[in-house]
């Protein structure tokens, strides 16, 4: 375990961008707690965890110790006919364990290929995509507390899992670390892909329902991702930089008087989730580009470095396409990357 002072994130985080953290430190397992505890100088600063930074904007240098885990080991722990529990490294690649489990021949995950991250960042996040999320699939998540090392195991019911968020971004930020995931998965073959994505039940519509495969919709996830979806290693970006919004009844009525195209999703409470990038879209934002940084061209949720970019390039976009939806539609845009 080394301790790295003054030392570049650039490569811990999707954006790209240039900031340095006073100390950044690794960690694989739970005696690194200790021992970093027991440096007095590293004891005493806050301590903060990253993932692989696929859903942070950095925007100034960062005092303090940047920790993420790096355990990336994956084990199955119980199997029966119809199911098998694996249990991951936190610090293993999130895209890497899908393609683990499709070779498998394992359901539950096809739908979230291509997600950048990092495994411990599902639960965090309670990422999502194609009519799945981590919480469908996660039984149980084992932490590491940062002051003491401390182990403490939650159960899926115990996780407050909700859209793109969870207890461990809510009270536990900064305080647990995600040190490995438990998921179960499927081995039953038929009838078991979620298609409730009309794109990707399009997509499979020439294909028998008995003989889908998990990689058959893992592809075409992929498929439908690189379509739509910039490449972070082309241009540095956080994926979806705002959350949808959801709004009342009421409101959604008197929207669609004067829109009445505006596409909507009605909630299991009654409410209405706009898309954010049909918002931002309709503003005149997609495409449009500030300094070095964009709204991309091929998806308005995602706000780009177009090469060289600070982190306040990005912040200062996201606040003008923040005012703008604000002032056009009377919607606050919540951002769903988190702003540092
Ligand atoms: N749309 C536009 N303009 C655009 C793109 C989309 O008007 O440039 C409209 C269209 O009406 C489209 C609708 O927005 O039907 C929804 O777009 P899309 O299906 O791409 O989904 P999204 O709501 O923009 C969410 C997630 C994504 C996830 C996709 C697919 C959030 C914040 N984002 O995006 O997650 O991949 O659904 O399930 O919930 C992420 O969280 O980083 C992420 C990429």
């Amino acid at each position: 375990m080394h301790i790295q002072a003054n030392h570049s994130l650039q490569p811990y985080n999707t954006f790209n961008i240039d900031v340095k953290s006073q100390y950044y430190i690794e960690i694989n397992k739970q005696s690194d707690i200790l021992t970093l505890r027991s440096d007095l100088k590293i004891a005493s600063l806050p301590w903060r965890i990253i993932g692989d930074g696929s859903n942070i904007l950095f925007t100034h240098d960062l005092e303090g110790v940047t920790v993420r885990c790096t355990y990336d080991k994956i084990k199955v722990v119980k199997e029966d006919n119809e199911n098998v529990w694996i249990s991951v490294g936190a610090g293993m690649k999130w895209h890497d364990l899908v393609t683990y489990t499709v070779e498998n021949n394992w359901w539950g995950l096809e739908n979230l290929a291509l997600i950048p991250g990092t495994v411990g960042a599902a639960p965090v996040q309670n990422i999502g995509a194609y009519g799945s999320e981590a919480r469908d699939t996660i039984t149980r998540v084992q932490t590491l507390n940062i002051y003491d090392g401390q182990r403490i195991e939650f159960r899926n019911a115990e996780c407050n899992f909700g859209y793109r968020t969870s207890l461990f971004k809510q009270e536990f930020v900064n305080k647990l670390l995600v040190h490995r995931v438990t998921f179960r998965l499927r081995k039953l073959q038929y009838g078991n892909a979620n298609l409730v994505y009309e794109p990707l039940k399009l997509a499979l519509q020439d294909i028998p329902k008995p003989e889908y495969t998990p990689k058959m919709v893992y592809d075409a996830v992929i498929d439908i991702r690189q379509k739509k979806l910039p490449d972070p290693k082309r241009q540095g970006n956080a994926g979806s930089f705002f959350k949808n919004p959801i709004i009342d009844v009421d409101y959604f009525e008197t929207l669609k008087k004067e829109y009445p195209d505006i596409p909507h999703h009605k909630t299991l409470e009654g409410q209405y989730k706009i898309p954010a990038a049909w918002l931002i879209e309709n503003t005149g934002w997609k495409g449009r580009s500030h300094g070095k940084s964009a709204v991309s061209a091929k998806h308005a949720l995602v706000l780009v470095n177009l090469g060289g970019a600070k982190g306040t390039d990005i912040e200062e976009l996201y606040q003008l396409v923040q005012e703008d939806v604000n002032h056009k539609f009377g919607i606050y845009l919540e951002p769903e990357v988190i702003v540092l």
